[in-house]
């Protein structure tokens, strides 16, 4: 670790350089705006559940510190995944987590990742003083595993990170491709399943027999608890044990614990809107499909990639001043590429009239 000291530079060099070349997270608030830009759950939280939450919250109090290993929901959640609860690590949201995971892996090793994908892997990795290296997708967005398995296999490879469905891509990892990762990597593999619930198909039970695995996911998306800030990890005990000695001690509220488990008690209801969500996915699809000049790549998540003829901050701008807040994701490999969630059907068809407007 290097750490400037030089006393005419202030504060700054107090910090490794590294650090200093980060660029903090903003997000862009426009109050009473259609918000399609953070893969959200667009629906108002079920409110029997919320009913229900507040039920078994008289009973808490608050003045205590909230259970450390949050046992309660790793039960509920070993039920959920078909895990045991040794198998389960909860979180302050599954940032936390990776952030966790990248600090006690990965340090002074290499990370594997894989973009166009989450920015958060190559960020976390930076502030765990890990190497990120990058094995970008190939043009279809599908893992260029030939490169992979070959980084996997460097000596010091801490990690190596995968996104399925991806974002902001939208595609799933193929069959055998995580399997086949695990076979070869020197160190654990990291799979993000952030989106799965609307993608059906999940690999969590790989657990059981890969000590090597890590799955994470989050009540952010499909279960609408984005502002609670729930996550969590599937992994052998073995590698819980280690994330235990740095996990925050109470990284996860009372307050969250409970109307997380609160969730998995009601699962049908949020089954329900996923299923709606997904369908919802597949009509916004075509209606952009329908638009000239746009380019909208299949989604096995709750949101779209999709690429116009324009420049992607053009078509950012132009939605804004339709009052409509989308994401710009333009960078290598998807050029001109913006990403839309999947909202409530006034709010799709608010996107995609400004959307038809912008380019037309
Ligand atoms: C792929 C992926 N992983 C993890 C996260 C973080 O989710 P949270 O910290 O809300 O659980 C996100 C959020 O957008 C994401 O897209």
């Amino acid at each position: 670790m290097i750490i400037k000291s030089s006393p005419s530079s202030g504060i700054t060099g107090l910090v490794r350089q590294d650090l200093l070349d980060l660029v903090p997270y903003a997000v862009p608030h426009y109050p009473g705006f259609v918000k399609l830009d953070a893969n959200e759950n667009p629906y108002d939280f079920a409110p029997d559940v919320l009913a229900e939450i507040f039920r078994r919250v008289g009973g808490q109090t608050f003045g205590r510190y909230p259970d450390p290993l949050a046992t309660d929901l790793r039960r509920a959640l070993a039920g959920y995944t078909g895990l045991s609860v040794e198998n389960i690590l909860a979180g302050n949201g599954s940032d936390e987590l990776i952030l966790t995971l990248l600090l006690t892996f990965g340090g002074g090793g290499r990370v594997i990742i894989t973009p166009p994908t989450f920015s958060m892997y190559q960020i976390h990795a930076r502030i765990a003083g890990a190497v990120p290296v990058q094995v970008p997708r190939r043009r279809d967005f599908s893992l260029d595993m030939d490169a992979l398995l070959r980084e996997a296999r460097v000596p010091d490879t801490r990690l190596v990170v995968v996104c399925s469905p991806n974002n902001p891509t939208g595609n799933t990892a193929a069959p055998g491709e995580v399997e086949a990762l695990l076979e070869a990597a020197e160190g654990l593999v990291l799979l993000d399943e952030a989106y799965v619930e609307f993608a059906g198909e999940s690999r969590v039970t790989l657990v059981k027999h890969n000590p090597r695995l890590v799955v994470v996911r989050t009540f952010s998306k499909a279960f609408g608890l984005a502002g609670l800030r729930v996550g969590y990890l599937a992994a052998d005990p073995a590698v819980i044990s280690v994330l235990l000695k740095v996990k925050q001690p109470f990284n996860l509220n009372a307050f969250s614990q409970l109307a997380a488990a609160a969730v998995l008690d009601n699962l049908p209801l949020f089954e329900e809107r996923i299923k709606v969500i997904t369908a919802d996915r597949e009509e916004l699809i075509r209606g952009m499909r329908d638009l000239p000049g746009v380019e909208v790549f299949p989604s096995q998540a709750n949101f779209v990639l999709f690429r116009t003829p324009l420049p992607a901050a053009a078509v950012y701008e132009g939605l804004l001043k339709h009052r409509v807040l989308i994401r710009n994701v333009e960078g290598p490999g998807i050029e001109r590429c913006l990403r839309a969630n999947v909202g409530t059907q006034a709010e799709n068809r608010a996107f995609l009239k400004a959307l038809a407007a912008v380019v037309a």
